[in-house]
């Protein structure tokens, strides 16, 4: 594709669209949502406000590497903490649609509806690609991000209008643009991470603390996969247990499935073989978090799996 007159087009689009409107975007610090913020600014400048939103799912350190990352690009970037009305969404939510859902209604109705209200803004800027978009179509999962595809009529229940630069692209453009369009590589090459976070890869419950071995286990996976070169890789938290020894006593510990995968553009996905010693490795570190006393490494490709677990 010819990225250069992808870019400049979108410029203009949201230009026209927008006009002196003010706009909104969050960033999650994804490749898609790096890519919109940037494509965004270059368009709009002050008129558009970004904000990341810490929805007490995100990984170890991501909101002060967000928000480091675009200071050095100029753009700057507005935290804010909806923690706790993320947490009480999903308080006692064990369907993975319901959790989805609760999540979407929680970021697109409570905190951005709030925030588009104080802000005055018309718009919010969205980050969602084809994949998105044909895999919620096709009914396979609801991606947190699909609106208007489903019917929603977004300014009729949440007050503005969406726009979607990158709906026609898949993963591996949105790289490609997002070199062209100034972003490092650290992030236009990121692994993809979803919206809705460390959410998508706890089954059952999702409270604190079970967020918190994820997030241990995610920097854990991350830390040794980083020079694999995979597509993505992850940690999940199980809501089964099994039995174990610490210290010398039986423990009837948590689980912890270690998935790492190939593909281009996350519609299929084939299982990377990774060396037993790294295995081992992963395994070891793993198994030294407080009460996970498992670690297994998921052999599925997609399909018949899909790639996250909720
Ligand atoms: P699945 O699990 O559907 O994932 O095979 C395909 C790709 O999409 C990412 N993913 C999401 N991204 N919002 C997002 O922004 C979501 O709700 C969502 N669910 C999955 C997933 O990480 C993988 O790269």
């Amino acid at each position: 594709m010819d990225c250069k007159r992808f870019i400049e087009e979108q410029i203009t689009s949201i230009k026209e669209t927008i006009g002196e409107a003010k706009a909104i975007n969050a960033l999650s610090g994804g490749v898609d949502s790096s890519l919109v913020t940037m494509l965004g600014h270059r368009a709009l400048g002050e008129q558009l406000r970004t904000v990341l939103i810490d929805n007490a799912l995100m990984r170890k350190g991501e909101l002060e590497y967000v928000v480091k990352s675009f200071a050095s690009l100029d753009i700057e970037v507005e935290l804010v903490d909806a923690r706790q009305e993320f947490l009480d969404a999903l308080a006692g939510l064990t369907d993975p649609e319901e959790k989805r859902q609760a999540i979407t209604d929680t970021f697109y109705s409570k905190v951005f509806g709030r925030l588009v209200r104080e802000s005055g803004a018309k718009f919010l800027l969205h980050g969602t690609i084809l994949t998105d978009i044909e895999e919620t179509v096709d009914g396979i999962k609801r991606q947190h991000n699909i609106l208007t595809q489903l019917g929603i009529n977004t300014e009729a229940v949440y007050g503005y209008s969406v726009l979607e630069p990158l709906k026609t692209l898949r993963k591996d453009d949105v790289r490609e643009v997002a070199k062209l369009a100034g972003l490092p590589a650290e992030i236009s090459q990121r692994i993809p991470f979803p919206g809705p976070a460390l959410a998508t890869r706890i089954v059952g419950e999702i409270t604190l603390e079970r967020i918190e071995t994820v997030r241990i286990a995610t920097a854990i996976v991350e830390e040794e996969l980083a020079d694999s070169d995979a597509f993505q890789y992850m940690a999940v938290l199980l809501n089964d247990r099994a039995t174990g020894i610490r210290n010398k006593k039986r423990q009837f510990g948590q689980i912890i499935v270690v998935r790492c995968i190939e593909s281009t553009d996350a519609r299929t996905a084939t299982v990377t073989q990774l060396p037993w010693e790294k295995l081992n490795r992963i395994s070891e570190r793993i198994t030294g978090i407080e009460g996970v006393n498992r670690c297994l490494y998921d052999l599925t490709p997609k399909p018949p799996a899909t790639i996250e677990y909720i």
